[in-house]
């Protein structure tokens, strides 16, 4: 791992606030649509803190699953291929579901995943991110509930992880190389 140290990108007190009206808007999309149920699926393992919050601002009556995923790429070129490595408890079939994500770059993971969500034919197929990275995006996915767009920095924190590190962070922050 290089030398590096960690900024702050945005802060606890600001990720706390945005997740509280993101909260808020998604309980009154789904109140007007009368949904009696929201499966809420956390997408691990970047949106394991997001999701602990998220679903605590969620005035609806929730179901709680995650789902795994693990992206292999062969040799020199990346073909970017996401496959589920842990599967849902249960079946979705007719069900309102929410995904929840932390951050969207390339766009393949999420674009995968709903592929594979539709296909069990929901009633309602929704995705939020904290995180979005516009420039960055390969394939186009639509995303009903961003938190932040954030520049082409690496980031950290808040589930996001650099090597495995620092997802336990609460606030945002970036990587700064430093020069030895
Ligand atoms: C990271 C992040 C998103 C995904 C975004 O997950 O948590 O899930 O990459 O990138 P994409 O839009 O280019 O697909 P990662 O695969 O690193 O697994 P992790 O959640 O366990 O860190
Ligand atoms: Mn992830
Ligand atoms: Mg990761």
């Amino acid at each position: 791992m290089k030398k590096h140290h960690i900024d702050v990108l945005i802060s606890e007190r600001e990720v706390r606030s945005k997740i509280q009206s993101l909260g808020k808007e998604i309980t009154e999309f789904y109140q007007q649509k009368q949904v009696d149920k929201l499966i809420v699926i956390g997408l691990l393992r970047g949106s394991f803190m997001f999701m602990a919050d998220l679903v605590r601002e969620l005035k609806l009556p929730v179901e709680i699953e995650f789902l795994t995923t693990s992206s292999y790429g062969t040799g020199m070129t990346s073909t970017h291929d996401v496959k589920i490595s842990q599967d849902l408890t249960g079946d979705i079939k007719g069900e309102h579901v929410l995904i929840v994500e932390d951050i969207i770059d390339t766009g393949y993971t999420l674009d995968k995943v709903r592929a594979i969500l539709a296909l069990r034919e929901p009633a309602s197929l929704s995705i939020c991110t904290l995180l979005d990275k516009p420039s960055r995006r390969e394939v186009s996915v639509p995303v009903e509930w961003v938190g932040f767009e954030i520049p082409d920095e690496f980031v950290v924190g808040y589930g996001i992880d650099y090597a495995q590190r620092y997802r336990n962070l609460g606030f945002i922050g970036k990587v700064v190389l430093e020069d030895e």
